[in-house]
């Protein structure tokens, strides 16, 4: 049974809530197994999964098909899509036809986008039509050409209470949840002292409601260098490119396929062909 966001709005300050990114069946069917509680498709995906230099080239269209694979393997994990660059900041109505769109193609549990206040009728709207909302706070990725890059965010008094308004704003709105990335320890602490909804830290910190990376990261599965919040749990990078290297001098050494890897016919067969 998938847990609802009652059960994770329950947990608030008791048992933190684990999420972790996913854009395909296998490693949704994988982080499921793991009993991972959240799966977000993230626009990331335009970086980690399409080559794009950030996320905002991200369609509806990617979303949804990404979307979709997660979805069929994600039996239990609760599953949330990312709203892409556009596809809400025009006005109300984008906002829920493509929310509804989202939640209609893929099957997800609920939707997240990027933004503070000024997106709160966007989040009333949305969660208004019956789709339960996640908000994003602190290094918006969309926002990254007026942001100046990826930094952290929200270290100056007036920034600090801008997101802490922002929080607040973001709740009222309706939404169950806020992402909070790349900020400060002790104002992530407090935006989520004084919120009612669960807050979801990516760079924030220890005590937020749940933690969510982005899989790939964590699994060191790309070469680049990762952020400071980024804990590696393996070497894939390491094992693939490994498996690949052994594979491409099996195959010009002739050792692999092996002869347990070939299909047998019958000798009579053979001579009756060549005969
Ligand atoms: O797109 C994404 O992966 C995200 C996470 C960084 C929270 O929004």
């Amino acid at each position: 049974m998938k847990q609802t966001i009652y059960d994770f709005l329950k947990r608030k300050g008791l048992s933190p809530v684990s999420m972790l990114t996913a854009y395909d069946y296998h490693t949704a069917r994988t982080i499921d197994e793991a009993g991972v509680d959240m799966i977000l498709v993230g626009d990331s995906l335009g970086n980690v999964m399409l080559g794009y230099e950030n996320t905002l080239a991200v369609t509806v269209e990617d979303m949804i098909h990404h979307g979709k694979a997660v979805c069929r393997g994600a039996k239990e994990a609760f599953v949330v899509i990312d709203m892409p660059f556009l596809s809400y900041q025009v006005c109300v109505e984008d906002a829920v036809r493509n929310a509804g769109r989202i939640v209609k193609e893929t099957g997800c549990q609920a939707v997240k986008l990027e933004g503070g206040a000024e997106y709160a009728d966007r989040i009333h709207a949305i969660v208004r039509a019956g789709i339960p909302v996640v908000g994003h706070i602190g290094l918006t990725p969309q926002s990254v050409n007026t942001l100046g890059g990826y930094k952290v965010q929200g270290k100056s008094l007036d920034e600090a209470r801008k997101l802490l308004d922002d929080a607040k704003a973001i709740e009222e709105a309706g939404a169950f949840a806020i992402t909070l990335e790349c900020i400060p320890e002790a104002l992530a602490q407090l935006i989520t002292a004084r919120s009612a909804v669960l807050t979801i830290g990516i760079g924030a910190g220890r005590y937020c409601d749940g933690q969510v990376l982005v899989y790939q990261d964590m699994l060191g599965y790309s070469d680049a260098r990762t952020a400071k919040f980024v804990k590696q749990y393996a070497d894939l990078h390491g094992v693939m490119l490994n498996a690949f290297k052994q594979y491409k001098t099996e195959c010009e050494q002739r050792t692999f396929p092996g002869e347990e890897h070939a299909y047998a016919i019958s000798e009579d067969v053979i001579k009756a062909l060549k005969d």
